[in-house]
């Protein structure tokens, strides 16, 4: 696939996509971002990549969804992020994310985040059992600490289906756009 160069002048936003029930509606936020005029490229974890039609994805945003690193001197696919969204951020993505684990790609992109000063945002999708474990509650704390938008979603009760009708994917966009600011020079994977 011919990967198209982004404008200088349209943000570029990565989605982090992980495996969480609600991934395959991640359509709603790239369409959602796109009519607000920013540019996407989709980062899933190895689990996330499951749930997600990747094909579709790449169609609608121009880039393909990426999940792995590419092999050294290999072209990097996606420009640099001028900001980051986690959605659906999984129980699992999220403490590893804190506790600085960077065995996937997604990790390694958010890993570097804090430091490369990109805008944030995670909107969990977990369930309340899983919301109530002592060490989910610090690592979103951490997060917040470290200047992560954290997005508002109230964990569903297990095994009830879930809550994605009220999934709300727009967040994401409403904490990013007011921390745009310069495109930072390096970061892409
Ligand atoms: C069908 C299915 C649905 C799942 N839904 C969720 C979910 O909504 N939230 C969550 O935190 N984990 C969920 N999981 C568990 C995660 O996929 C699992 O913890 C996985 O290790 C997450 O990997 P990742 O963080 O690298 O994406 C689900 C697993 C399956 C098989």
């Amino acid at each position: 696939m011919t990967v198209p160069i982004s404008s200088d002048l349209t943000p570029f936003l990565y989605v982090i996509v992980c495996g969480c029930g609600n991934a395959g509606d991640i359509g709603t936020l790239i369409d959602a971002a796109q009519k607000r005029h920013w540019d996407v490229g989709v980062i899933a974890t190895p689990q996330g990549f499951g749930f997600i039609d990747a094909e579709a994805i790449a169609t609608l945003t121009g880039y393909p969804v990426r999940s792995a690193w590419h092999a050294p001197g290999d072209a990097r696919s996606f420009p640099p992020a001028d900001a980051i969204a986690v959605a659906p951020a999984s129980f699992n993505t999220v403490n590893k994310w804190a506790a600085g684990i960077c065995d996937t790609l997604a990790l390694s992109v958010l890993c570097e985040s804090h430091g490369l000063g990109t805008p944030t945002a995670v909107l969990p999708y977990v369930n309340s059992a899983l919301a109530a474990h002592p060490a989910y509650r610090r690592s979103l704390e951490l997060l917040r600490e470290t200047g992560v938008l954290i997005g508002t979603y109230e964990p569903h009760r297990p095994k009830a289906g879930g809550g994605a009708h009220r999934f709300p994917w727009h967040e994401a966009l409403d904490l990013l756009e007011p921390r745009l600011g310069r495109r930072p020079v390096s970061g892409s994977p």
